[in-house]
C-alpha cells in the first residue's frame, strides 16, 4: 500500500534554534535591515554591492548553521508518510538534514542566477561582488524571489497542497503572499496541524486545525510522535 501524502510548509521558524533569525521578529527587522531595503529589486538597483554584500553574509550563516530537531524530526515522518516540504527559507537546513523532496518557494542561498535571464542558473560557490558577470553578461545576483518578483515555483507546490492527505505548518507567519495562499488548496476534510509558539496571524481556513504551540525544535518530534502511531 502506498504511503499517505504529508505536505510540509515551512518558513523561517524552522530554522529561528539554528541561529538564523525571522523575518518579522523583533523589531520587524531582518538582521537590522527592513525586508524592502535588502529583498526588492529596487534595492537591488540602488545599492547592488550592499545587497550582494547582504546575501553573502547570509549565505556565510545559513552555511555555518546546523540543522535542528525541527528539520530532524520532518525527515524522520518520512518512514509513515511519502513527504514533500515546501519552504519559504532559502537555507539548505532542509536538505541537510536529509529530507528528500524539498521544494523552495523562495530560491536558495545555493545558487546565483543572471539578472538578465532568470532561467540562466548556477551553483553559488563564491561571494558575488558587482562586476561578476555571467556568461550572458548580466550581473550575477542570489537566486532568490525578492519582493515584487514571480513565484514560478508556486504552481510546482499548489498540487502537491491539494493531493495532501496532512498538510503541516512549521515556523511561518503565513502573511506573505503568494505563499500564504497554499494553505486554501487543502482539501476539505484534510487536517492541517500547525507547530509555532505563536499561532500564525494570516490562517483562513475552515478544515480541522491543530495547533501545537511550541518552538520547532520539540513541536515537531511531538508531531511525529502523534502521527507515527
Ligand atoms: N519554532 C517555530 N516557529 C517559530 C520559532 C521556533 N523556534 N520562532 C519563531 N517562530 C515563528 C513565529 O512565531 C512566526 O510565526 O516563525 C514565524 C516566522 O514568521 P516570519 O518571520 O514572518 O517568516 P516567514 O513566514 O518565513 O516569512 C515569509 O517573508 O520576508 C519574506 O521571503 C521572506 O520567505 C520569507 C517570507
Amino acid at each position: 500500500m502506498s504511503k499517505p501524502k504529508l505536505v510540509v510548509l515551512t518558513g523561517a521558524g524552522i530554522s529561528a534554534e539554528s541561529g538564523l533569525k525571522t523575518f518579522r521578529g523583533a523589531g520587524g527587522l531582518w538582521e537590522g535591515h527592513r525586508v524592502t531595503d535588502v529583498a526588492t529589486p529596487e534595492a537591488f538597483r540602488a545599492d547592488p554591492e550592499m545587497v550582494l554584500r547582504f546575501y553573502n553574509e547570509r549565505r556565510h550563516q545559513a552555511f555555518a548553521a546546523q540543522p535542528n530537531a525541527g528539520h530532524l524530526g520532518l525527515v524522520e515522518l518520512e518512514k509513515t508518510f511519502d513527504v514533500t516540504i515546501i519552504t519559504q527559507n532559502i537555507d539548505d537546513l532542509h536538505e541537510r538534514a536529509g529530507s528528500s523532496h524539498i521544494i523552495h518557494l523562495h530560491g536558495e542561498l545555493r545558487k546565483k542566477r543572471s539578472a538578465q535571464n532568470p532561467n540562466l542558473i548556477e551553483d553559488w560557490v563564491e561571494d558575488i561582488h558587482v562586476g561578476d558577470l555571467a556568461p550572458d553578461g548580466g550581473q550575477w545576483r542570489p537566486h532568490i524571489v525578492w519582493f515584487g518578483e514571480q513565484v514560478p515555483m508556486l504552481d510546482e507546490a499548489v498540487p502537491h497542497v491539494y493531493q495532501a492527505d496532512v498538510l503541516v505548518v512549521v515556523g511561518t507567519s503565513l502573511v506573505v503572499y503568494p505563499a500564504a495562499s497554499l494553505v486554501d488548496y487543502v482539501r476539505p476534510g484534510k487536517k492541517i496541524y500547525v507547530v509555532d509558539p505563536n499561532r500564525p496571524s494570516g490562517m483562513y481556513v475552515a478544515n480541522e486545525v491543530e495547533f501545537i504551540e511550541e518552538p520547532a525544535s520539540t513541536g515537531v518530534p511531538k508531531l511525529v510522535e502523534r502521527l507515527s502511531v
